[in-house]
This record gives structure tokens, sequence and C-alpha cells, in this order.
């Protein structure tokens, strides 16, 4: 494998530095040494570089970069971004409560997306006076003024909509088709905001949508909003003050072996250009707030999950090379039949050999590759699962009474835990043995 990019601006911060793998100066060695392994390893620049990517691509006009905590909601990423601007994008009380310990400056700066949101979750987001509340159905929006009454408090609202656009992405993160379960149908929305007027502890402020994750193309980006701003216009002459529109997220990466590309060869910074032009495509001269809610184009690159091989095994024609991290550390490969590239940490000089990686859980889809092929590797050797950052960590379980993996933030030349390993303990404590 060519050796990754030398630099942190490009699509990967992990380099090789005399054939050892660093997340920038950092070795991954020392880190695994010091930490243990499973290890995930995240580079701060790697983030606020990307941030910044959209912060300069949106900066003609008021904006809010709103990252969705699902992609990874560890405290000191969430942190870090509070402290660069940035809004959040939340699904759950739970997230919400993360917001507030990483940054609670922040909180004025939240949306709360979801398609099930509880009385208590309802109760905390008001309380804390985040900026919106996606609601994904008329029912939901009932809850939402009955609460926002109780509390006594105006609760902002936008509908999510379901622009009936297609994006072509794996069918588990497609969101925008009429079958789908998320959003309410677009020609629906009018009436329902005509009957939230009547109800004054809500306020329309605005609309919505998010049609999938990992989208590659930016074209269906254009086409969902192009769709909205028609019913933004109509809701205005409705009378209705709209003062945000949220475009959502899923602005999606190569997971492929280029080492500088975001998609079909273009870098990070050249797709958000393209990505910016397709929303400002549709957008002209609209005057409400935009939002976004990337998640995955934040994160992902800037995060590997880094292993240390337990056996490699021959089972008749196959070779498998078992780690010590498996599908509950990342269940993408196994859920999405995902592709991440793996590299030694320290390269070796040996054959490329066809193997399969897996995880010691015990479950065939149990892996992170197969046939894949991939310089020699023993016993006691490093690797690195790339592009790992989102939906990593934040997926992982329990799964075979294993803790989860310890994380390390690297940061320019410093580094630091900035979560333990999961003690037996801390996995036991919450059962009861009467
Ligand atoms: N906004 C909403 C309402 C969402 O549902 C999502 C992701 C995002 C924003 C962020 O999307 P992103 O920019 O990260 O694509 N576990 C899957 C991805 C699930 C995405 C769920 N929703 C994966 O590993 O590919």
């Amino acid at each position: 494998m060519a050796d990754l990019r030398t630099d942190v601006v490009g699509a990967r911060p992990f380099v090789y530095r005399k054939k050892r793998l660093g997340c920038g100066a950092v070795g991954l060695t020392e880190l695994a040494e010091e930490f243990g392994t499973p290890l995930y390893v995240y580079s701060a620049d790697q983030i606020r570089y990307r941030f910044g990517l959209f912060q300069a691509a949106f900066a003609g006009r008021a904006h809010t970069i709103c990252y969705a905590v699902k992609a990874n909601s560890s405290l000191a990423i969430l942190r870090l971004l509070g402290e660069a601007g940035a809004g959040f994008d939340i699904v759950s009380g739970g997230e919400l409560e993360r917001v507030r310990r990483a940054s609670k400056a922040a909180l004025k700066r939240v949306v709360f997306s979801g398609v099930g949101k509880q009385v208590w979750e309802i109760d905390a987001a008001l309380k804390a006076g985040i900026l919106l509340f996606n609601v994904e159905s008329e029912a939901e929006l009932s809850v939402l003024a009955e609460r926002a009454e109780e509390m006594g408090v105006r609760a902002r609202f936008a509908l999510r909509v379901n622009p009936d656009v297609f994006a072509e992405t794996h069918p588990y993160i497609s969101t925008g088709l009429r079958e789908h379960k998320f959003g309410i149908a677009i020609g629906e929305a009018r009436a329902i905001y005509k009957k939230a007027k009547r109800m004054k502890w809500l306020d329309a402020a605005g609309v919505s949508v998010h049609i999938g994750s990992q989208i590659r193309m930016v074209e269906p980006f254009g086409a969902a909003l192009e769709r909205v701003l028609g019913l933004v216009g109509e809701l205005r002459t409705d009378g209705h003050d709209i003062r945000y529109v949220d475009a959502g997220g899923g602005l999606g990466i190569d997971y492929g072996a280029s080492d500088a590309s975001d998609g079909e060869g273009v870098t990070a910074e050249e797709q958000v250009r393209r990505y910016a032009a397709a929303l400002e495509g549709a957008l002209g001269g609209e005057g409400a707030r935009l939002l976004l809610e990337p998640g995955r184009f934040l994160v992902a690159q800037a995060g590997a999950l880094v292993s240390r091989v337990l056996v490699v095994k021959k089972n008749g024609a196959k070779t498998f090379v078992i780690t010590d991290a498996g599908m509950n550390d990342l269940i993408r490969p196994s859920l999405y039949q995902a592709h991440h590239e793996i590299v030694p940490v320290t390269q070796g000089a040996g054959e490329d050999a066809v193997v399969d990686v897996v995880g010691p859980v015990c479950e065939s889809g149990d892996f992170f590759a197969r046939d894949r092929s991939m310089g020699r590797v023993k016993a006691g050797d490093l690797l690195a699962v790339l592009d790992a950052g989102a939906y990593g960590m934040s997926l992982s379980s329990n799964y075979n009474t294993r803790g989860r993996a310890a994380e390390v933030l690297v940061d320019g030349d410093s580094y630091g835990l900035v979560r333990r390993r999961e003690s037996l303990k801390e996995m036991l404590g919450a059962e009861i043995l009467a």
C-alpha cells in the first residue's frame, strides 16, 4: 500500500514515517503500548480542519453547523467542536446531556432530530433552551405543544419533510424516500403548519430535511433543498415566520484505497465546495439561516481503530488474521458490508497475502475484511482500521461481554486518553443478582 498522505490537510491524518504509522507525529505503536488495544485514535487537527472547510464554504451566508453527535459522541470531540463554534444535532436526551457536559454554551445551537422522542427528552431540551426541534410527525407536534405549554415556554420547531428524493447509498442509511420511516411527506406539511399556527406554544421557525448518509453525489442535496424552499415560500405566504432551513447531513467520504480524496478523486476541500455549490444553487437569495448536520464527513477519516493480531490461522484454503478488536468495536463491515482500509502499523517487507481480517467474537459475521490482499502479518503485529472515526465507537457494544475500547485524542504533538478502557466492573455494574 502506498504511503498515506504526509499532512493533516488531506483525507487522512495517519501517515508513515520510517515505515511506522503515526497520527501526525504521534506513533501508533507507542500509543498501543501505553494504552493497550483495541484503541481508537483520533486527530483533533483533522476534525478542526474539516469543520473549517464547512465554515469557509458557507461563509457568505448566515449558517450554523450542527455536528451530528451520533457519528462520534466522545465528549472530547464535542468539546473541541463546540469551541470551534459548532452547534449540535442530537437524537436523544443522552446526547443532549453530552452537549451540556462538553460545551454548555452550545446548548442554544442544538437541533433535536429523531423519529421517536420521549417526553422526558422533550422536557430536557425545552429546559435547555435549544434552538430547534425537528419534528417528524403530527403526533409528536401535539406532544411538543403540550409540553411547551406545561413548561410555559414557546417551542421553536421545523417539520422534517420527506422530499421523496433518491440518494444512492446503502439501503439501511437512505432516508429520503416515501417508504422510509423518517419525516413527513412534503405534500402534507403545509396543512400541518397551518394547524400549528393556532397553537400559541408552538413557533413554526423552520423546515428541515435529511435524505440519508454516505451520499457521494451532491446533486440529491440540491434537489431536496429546492423542494424544501418551495415549501418555505408557501409557508411564508401563509404567514409563518420561517427563519431556519435545515439541510441535514449525509455528505459521504471515500473509504477506498486512494489516499487524498473524498469522492471520485477530489480532495475534502473540493468535495465541500461542490456540496456548498449544490446547496447555494438551490438557496439563491434565501434569507433564512442555513443549518447543516454533518457527522461522518467531519470525523470519519480523523479516526483509526488500532488492534493487535492475536493469531494467524489457516482453515483450508483461507487465512484468517484474528485481531483483538471485533464487531462489537466496529460493526460497519458486518452491518453494511462497509469497506475499511486496513494497514499495518509497521510496514513490513513481506509479500502480500490474501486474508480475512476478523475479530474474536463468536459470529461468522465478525469480520473487518474478506479476501483482502495485504502485507504479511504475524501474531503480535498491530493493524489500523482506517476511517473509523464515525459510527465506530458510537455503535460499539458489549457483545460477548467485551469491554468497550479506549480512546485517545491526538492534538498536534500531544495526546491524551479521552476515554478509559471499560472495566469488567463497569460492564457488570448495572446487573442485579437477587
Ligand atoms: N442528521 C440526521 C437527521 C441523521 O439521521 C444523520 C445520520 C445525520 C444528520 C448525520 O449524517 P452523516 O453526515 O453522518 O452522514 N451508522 C451508519 C450511518 C447512519 C446515519 C444515521 N443518520 C454508518 O455507519 O454508515
